[in-house]
């Protein structure tokens, strides 16, 4: 996708025909090599194997896989992915990204107001986490705003290809349902 495009942000539960979009978004992410800890030549993902995650990803009871669009073309994806044991099931692991020909319009806010709206609501997510570099200030700050709140940092945690270190945050939002937080 290289026009830009702008108008109403449409937020859907992912589907098997959002695959190849979703993954070639992401290739398209990955090729920027900043965000993410993969390098795009480390990503071996396919449409059949991202259509299995996101079957996958809806069909547990605590994990979602969020598309948004506009005029009807995916610019962006959110996945919440719950722990599949029963000491981890109650957290709800984020990754997001945006397309970049669509960053800076709320694309990527709706996404996330979206899926905490959904963590909300479901009966087994108390705790939703995600990890982001330290230097993604864009991330980092939208991810305040919307009251993540930093629970660690892993200094050095990664290193670019350049020799660069780069440290991890790890922020995380209680999404417990509002009857248990109740004393
Ligand atoms: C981080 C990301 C998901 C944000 O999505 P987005 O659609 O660009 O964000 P939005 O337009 O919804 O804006 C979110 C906030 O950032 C602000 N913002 C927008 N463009 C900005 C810019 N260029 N610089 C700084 N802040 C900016 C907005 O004002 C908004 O603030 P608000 O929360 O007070 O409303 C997107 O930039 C992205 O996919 N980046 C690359 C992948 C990535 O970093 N993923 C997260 C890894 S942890």
């Amino acid at each position: 996708m290289s026009a830009v495009l702008s108008g109403p942000i449409l937020i859907d539960t992912a589907t098997d025909s959002d695959a190849l979009d979703v993954v070639d978004m992401y290739r398209r992410v990955l090729s920027e090599d900043r965000w993410f800890m993969t390098y795009e030549d480390e990503f071996t993902g396919t449409e059949t194997w991202q259509a299995k995650v996101i079957r996958e990803w809806n069909s547990e009871s605590n994990s979602r896989f969020l598309v948004a669009r506009l005029q009807r073309t995916i610019v962006g994806a959110m996945s919440i992915t719950g722990g599949n044991k029963d000491r981890t099931k109650h957290v709800g692991l984020i990754e997001i990204f945006v397309d970049q020909t669509a960053r800076g319009q709320g694309v990527g806010r709706s996404l996330m107001e979206a899926g905490i709206l959904w963590a909300e609501q479901n009966p087994i997510l108390h705790k939703l986490a995600l990890h982001v570099f330290e230097d993604n200030t864009r991330a980092v700050d939208m991810y305040r705003r919307l009251g993540f709140e930093v629970e660690g940092r892993l200094v050095g945690e990664f290193q670019d290809r350049d020799g660069t270190f780069r440290n991890d945050l790890v922020m995380a939002f209680d999404c417990s349902r509002p009857s248990l937080n109740a004393g």
